[in-house]
């Protein structure tokens, strides 16, 4: 795998007016998400609920790639043909999951730090012999009076930088991400200033790692006020602050940018993103989704009525989230 490979794949990542799927919830969250729709938590609902997203028709016309969990890049549809191999006839980009999760960080109360590091040189090679050409690594980032501290937002952003390296020397592209969690009620000013810090300490970790910025997607949160904050942004605002968050710490060579949902609704995630494209400010890296919660939710909540009835209805509200977001990605969703 050259350097000129990962480019390429990093460029397909966010291909114009694509982006990605987000179907990587570990067994854990998974069973949180089955469970509020009444869901049984295993493993062939796993498979035939992630046989159904990667199956939807016309899926690839909005998305470039989908990102995994360890036990779904194993699995294949009920038919026997291996999830990485669908994927990739359908054109869409296997990526997988590789952290393991967030741990309190010792001494810092409320902070936490992502653990995965050991052994990921053997596993990275193990999933791109499985076909996977990206790897995901999630660090949380905690808002309250206490934190973040300085020293969770340094180790995060070393265990994200000491991850990306691996990848790239296995051959994948790594999507990098840092997310501020909406939990809370502080203001959009102090999400602005903890994103800046995250996003200034991931970008020099990548530095001092010597991480390929080209080969490198950075997947992030948005600018926005904590859920239980008394002043809610407007839908501009969140957009503006973003942007300008991102220009300020984000070098230009980085092929894209994608933003997780977070927790958002459906609609604001897609205007939020929409509203990005249409302000008319100049943006140097395309910005794009890969979103989870926000792609599948209302997919997964029909679904959920009839395992075996509401398949090809429940696809369809996939299909058309995948294109309102691609829509999105381009500043031309229209409400
Ligand atoms: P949400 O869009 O549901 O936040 O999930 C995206 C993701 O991959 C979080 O790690």
């Amino acid at each position: 795998m050259s350097i000129e490979d990962l480019e390429s794949i990093a460029l397909a990542m966010v291909a114009r007016g694509k982006g990605i799927i987000a179907i990587d919830e570990s067994t854990g969250t998974i069973q949180r998400r089955f469970e509020a729709v009444g869901i049984e938590n295993t493993e062939e609902n796993r498979r035939a609920y992630r046989e159904l997203l990667l199956t939807t028709p016309g899926l690839s016309e909005h998305i470039s790639g989908a990102i995994l969990f360890d036990e779904t890049i194993r699995q294949s549809t009920k038919d026997g043909v291996p999830f990485t191999t669908l994927m990739k006839k359908a054109g869409i980009i296997p990526g997988i999951k590789v952290d393991k999760g967030p741990v309190p960080l010792a001494l810092y109360p409320g902070d936490v730090v992502t653990e995965g590091l050991d052994g990921l040189r053997e596993r990275l090679q193990e999933y791109a012999r499985l076909g996977a050409q990206f790897a995901k690594w999630r660090a949380v980032i905690n808002i309250s009076e206490e934190t973040p501290s300085s020293a969770a937002i340094e180790a995060n952003a070393h265990a994200l930088a000491r991850y990306a390296a691996l990848c790239q020397e296995a051959g994948l592209v790594p999507m990098v991400e840092p997310e501020v969690i909406m939990d809370g009620d502080h203001s959009l000013d102090v999400s602005y200033e903890v994103h800046e810090a995250v996003l200034r300490s991931v970008f020099n970790a990548l530095y001092e790692q010597n991480v390929l910025l080209e080969g490198t997607i950075l997947k992030t949160s948005m600018v926005i006020p904590g859920k239980d904050a008394p002043e809610q942004a407007s839908v501009e605002d969140v957009a503006d602050a973003t942007v300008r968050v991102l220009k300020s710490t984000v070098p230009a060579t980085l092929p894209g940018i994608v933003f997780l949902s977070g927790g958002q609704t459906d609609e604001q995630s897609t205007a939020h993103l929409n509203a990005m494209h249409t302000s008319g400010e100049k943006l140097p890296w395309p910005l794009s989704f890969s979103y989870g919660r926000a792609m599948q939710q209302a997919a997964l909540k029909l679904w959920a009525k009839d395992l075996n009835g509401n398949v090809a209805a429940a696809q369809k509200i996939v299909a058309e989230r995948a294109r309102e977001n691609g829509q999105a990605a381009l500043g031309k969703w229209v409400k």
